[in-house]
């Protein structure tokens, strides 16, 4: 096991600022979408916690489905190149589209990932982000519902991994800088 996977992870966020910020996401999105049907895409594997806690709060008439993508690069620096290894089951065209995402770092996998559903015609396509690291930005693409800023610091827990451990923290940690990112 390495270094950064034996740390108890500092906390950044508690679990009761996360569900107190999470309701006040839903509150947004509800009002945003009233009458309408969504479709929830989440991003695997991070945004899993974050989808299960935003959905069960939310009343209006929802289905749920998921995409993986893959990006290359060495250590902490993604390349770029993003490849889809799984995608959504159900055709999206004429569809209201809520993508989840875990955290936005470079923004290149979530630009992919917008531009290339945007090429099936969605009716409206959004972004809900748990997390940004708006300084590590290198393509313009901001979440339309975000969570929290945080800082320039390898973050785990609540679904969100270092070489997949810590995705079952029930509260947001930092760690000391890993070698690769997860
Ligand atoms: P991007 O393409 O550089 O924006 O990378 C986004 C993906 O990298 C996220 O969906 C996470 O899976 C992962 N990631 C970025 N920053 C962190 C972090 O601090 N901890 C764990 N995973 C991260
Ligand atoms: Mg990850």
């Amino acid at each position: 096991m390495s270094e950064s996977s034996r740390q108890t992870p500092a906390v950044l966020l508690t679990k009761e600022q996360i569900s107190s910020r999470v309701r006040e996401l839903v509150e947004q999105i509800s009002s945003d979408y009233a009458g309408r049907e969504l479709l929830v895409i989440g991003i695997l594997k991070g945004s899993w916690v974050f989808l299960a806690d935003l959905v069960r709060l939310m009343t209006i008439p929802l289905t749920v489905d998921f995409m993986m993508a893959s990006s290359y690069g060495t250590n902490t620096e993604s390349s770029g190149k993003v490849e889809i290894v799984l995608d959504v089951k159900c055709p999206i065209q004429g569809r209201d589209v809520l993508l989840v995402e875990d955290i936005i770092d470079s923004g290149l996998t979530l630009k992919y990932i917008v531009d290339n559903l945007r090429l099936r015609k969605p009716r409206s396509l959004k972004v809900v982000a748990l997390m940004d690291k708006p300084s590590r930005r290198r393509v313009d693409i901001r979440a339309d519902y975000l969570g929290f800023e945080v800082p320039d610091k390898f973050v785990v827990g609540y679904g969100v991994d270092y070489a997949e451990r810590f995705r079952n923290l029930p509260y947001i940690g930092y760690i000391e800088e890993p070698k690769a990112k997860g």
